[in-house]
């Protein structure tokens, strides 16, 4: 099939929209039939649980086109485990991992000529939503669910690729409390992340950086994205009960192990930014975003990690060989990509 006709080189990451998406209704305590739709609205009840009561969760993944012209998704099943860790936090139906996975690939099939092509540097993200439907007015969970998956072809989260970025510690706002939601991919968590993010963006920096809400001693998290460190040939990435259980972290403390770093999982303390060689921030959107500092402007201290203004080594390392292995270019030896049938 042709691909569609973009400037594939120049998509950021915005909403683009593409044919068809897929949806599947929760209804009497069993998931229905997968249904196709090539509309962008969803008819919902005005009291619907998603809307006033937050029971919504969403999870984000990318499919990437090789080389040799294949379409592979990354880690589809680890995306479906955490959804259903959202869904056991907010009492909303759970999507089992077998239907996660059709769906994901359906629509990506459906979609195939979204799929940038090889070399342009975009790739097809892919974000499945769970929503309450059925109408309450008091703050019970629902008992109907939608479980949909859409996708639009995304480049960069940030402009420029992977160079380095500014971060500021905002401590005015929390994005999650101790015992929260942090660890789970729900709206309310962006929506309470807003004002940091802005604030941060107002005062010239890419992107706000968390400390721990309860003692703001310990990094948390790199706005929308995990954080490691780096020091002595080991990755250091913070053990918290409010971070999001990044799929990227989780994959590059393997990379890590795999070329022969060491990887710890600890709390840090704000201090130690000063002894990292390089840090970076890492998600889906942006792989790894390498970290130029992080400036503590209530301390007036600026942790200054990329001294010469660059991604260092490793990082570039870890990235490389994680698209490497996302693109089809290096060996799957985890077996964490799902190579789609030819169309
Ligand atoms: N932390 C937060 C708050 C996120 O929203 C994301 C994005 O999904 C991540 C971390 C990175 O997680 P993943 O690597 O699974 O995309
Ligand atoms: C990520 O994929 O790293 C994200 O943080 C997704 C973001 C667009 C919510």
């Amino acid at each position: 099939m042709e691909t569609a006709n973009l400037d594939w080189s120049n998509i950021g990451f915005g909403y683009i929209p593409t044919d068809y998406n897929v949806r599947c209704y929760y209804r009497n305590g069993k998931w229905g039939e997968i249904e196709v739709s090539s509309s962008d609205m969803i008819p919902m009840h005005m009291a619907a649980t998603c809307l006033h009561y937050g029971q919504e969760a969403f999870e984000g993944l990318k499919a990437y086109r090789g080389k040799d012209g294949k379409i592979r998704i990354f880690r589809i099943e680890a995306n479906a485990a955490r959804m259903q860790s959202t869904s056991e936090a907010t009492l909303m139906a759970t999507v089992p991992t077998e239907l996660f996975v059709e769906m994901t690939k359906k629509v990506v099939s459906l979609n195939s000529r979204f799929v940038p092509p090889y070399g342009s540097g975009a790739v097809l993200y892919i974000r499945p939503l769970l929503l309450g439907t059925s109408a309450q007015l008091g703050v019970h969970p629902a008992d109907e669910y939608l479980f949909m998956i859409f996708v639009s072809p995304a480049g960069p989260y940030f402009k420029g690729g992977f160079a380095t970025n500014p971060y500021v510690v905002i401590r005015e706002y929390d994005r999650a409390a101790p015992l929260g939601m942090g660890a789970y991919k729900v709206g309310g968590n962006y929506a309470a992340s807003l004002r940091a993010n802005t604030k941060a963006h107002e005062l010239g920096y890419s992107c706000e950086f968390y400390l721990d809400s309860k003692e703001k001693k310990y990094i948390d998290e790199a706005g929308a994205a995990n954080f490691f460190g780096i020091k002595n040939d080991t990755y250091i990435t913070p053990a918290s009960y409010s971070v999001l259980p990044s799929i990227t972290n989780n994959s590059l403390q393997q990379v890590a192990l795999d070329l022969g770093m060491k990887v710890e999982k600890r709390q840090i303390p704000i201090e130690e930014l000063d002894t990292f060689e390089e840090a970076g921030a890492c998600g889906t959107a942006a792989v790894i975003s390498p970290i130029e500092r992080i400036d503590d402007i209530e301390t007036g201290k600026s942790y200054v990690i990329a001294k010469d203004g660059k991604p260092g080594p490793w990082c570039r390392k870890l990235y490389d060989e994680l698209t490497g292995i996302q693109f089809g270019d290096r060996e799957d030896k985890h077996g964490w990509v799902t190579i789609l049938d030819e169309e």
